[in-house]
């Protein structure tokens, strides 16, 4: 049966549980709050700074990477730094250009519009960003048939950012109109740990330092998993103790969370047995590895993929997926290299 990729303890998809106002007590405000992505930080102090002495609008910004990386909490800090609103919308939450029409021309001089999942806009809206974000225009089709006319209404300039988790599937042309474009990425272990630390902190829960690393190692790179994990961890020894998390306790409830010391899951685990024992380490297509799962190949594609491919356990081939070395190693099965294609 298809897992429910939302309730997965390790999805970097946000979650019910996962909002509430512990969640907006721990999402980062300003730059300076930010934990990693070091580079990006960089660049958009510069892009920021810039754009404030000139007193202009923002150039647009695209943010692509997997889920539970920053990339909404990014757009957040973006707006508080340059002291702007930030008005939220998403893909699929804009259906007509109508719609989208309505929301710029709500927009204030200096605006931010944060689109999600930007990839989903449908091609009609997005003919209709285009001018918005090329010449802050909106143009209107006034009247129908032979005597309809285009009517162009000038907006105030605005700054667009986009964020997605698919960056090959934005089109070219809307891709071109961004300034600047930052990659997400899986953040290193040091992070991991500034991360987890910081909540802890936050959520006043003592954590010794060896329970905070395994926390941090197990959140496979994502900030909104290390959370969660956090978040679970904390009740558990809430439970079973006195509340302070000590290394035993978190090993303890992590296991119990089926997620194993690299953050892997039972997901991740189906995915990677079915190309070693179903396809004999692959080359095998993402849809026929869903297929064989019953899973959503945009979760696989999303979710499962990008950490695996992260951890080195998946090689992508034109030809399809492989597993690794790496892989059969973590799942201890022995490893027969793959046999060399024939050159006859
Ligand atoms: N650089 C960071 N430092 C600290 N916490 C972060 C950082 N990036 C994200 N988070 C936390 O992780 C959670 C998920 O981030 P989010 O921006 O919603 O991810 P995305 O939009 O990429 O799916 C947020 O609630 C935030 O608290
Ligand atoms: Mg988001």
């Amino acid at each position: 049966m298809a897992q429910d990729n939302e309730s997965r303890m390790v999805s970097g998809h946000g979650q019910p549980g996962d909002d509430g106002t512990l969640d907006r007590a721990l999402r980062p405000q300003t730059l300076d709050d930010l934990i990693g992505q070091d580079k990006i930080r960089d660049n958009l102090r510069i892009l920021i700074q810039a754009s404030r002495s000139r007193g202009e609008a923002l150039d647009h910004i695209l943010i692509y990477g997997p889920p539970g990386l920053g990339k909404t909490t990014l757009s957040h800090v973006i707006g508080h730094e340059m002291g702007a609103n930030v008005r939220v919308t998403s893909g699929p939450a804009i259906e007509r250009a109508g719609d989208l029409a309505a929301i710029l021309t709500n927009l204030r001089k200096g605006d931010i519009l944060f689109i999600d999942e930007i990839h989903r806009l449908n091609r009609i809206v997005e003919e209709v960003l285009y001018p918005a974000m090329e010449d802050y225009a909106l143009d209107i089709v006034i009247g129908k048939g032979p005597s309809a006319r285009s009517v162009r209404l000038k907006l105030p300039p605005m700054t667009v950012i986009g964020a997605t988790t698919r960056l090959a599937s934005i089109t070219a042309p809307l891709r071109a109109r961004f300034g600047a474009q930052y990659r997400v990425d899986f953040y290193p272990l040091d992070a991991m740990e500034m991360i987890v630390a910081r909540a802890a902190r936050l959520l006043n829960t003592p954590i010794e330092p060896a329970a905070l690393t395994d926390v941090a190692r197990r959140a496979r790179g994502t900030p909104r998993v290390a959370l969660r994990l956090l978040k679970r961890v904390r009740d558990y020894a809430q439970v079973k103790a006195d509340g302070t998390i000590s290394p035993e306790l978190a090993t303890e409830a992590l296991t119990l969370m089926d997620v194993d010391p690299l953050g892997l899951d039972d997901l991740d685990r189906r995915v990677l047995y079915t190309i070693i024992q179903k396809f004999n380490g692959g080359p095998v297509g993402l849809e026929t590895i869903a297929a064989s799962i019953s899973e959503e190949s945009d979760t696989i594609m999303d979710v499962v993929e990008p950490y695996l491919l992260q951890l080195g356990f998946l090689d992508r081939t034109p030809r399809g997926r492989i597993a690794t070395q790496r892989a059969y190693e973590h799942l201890k099965i022995p490893y027969t290299p793959p046999a060399q294609p024939s050159l006859l």
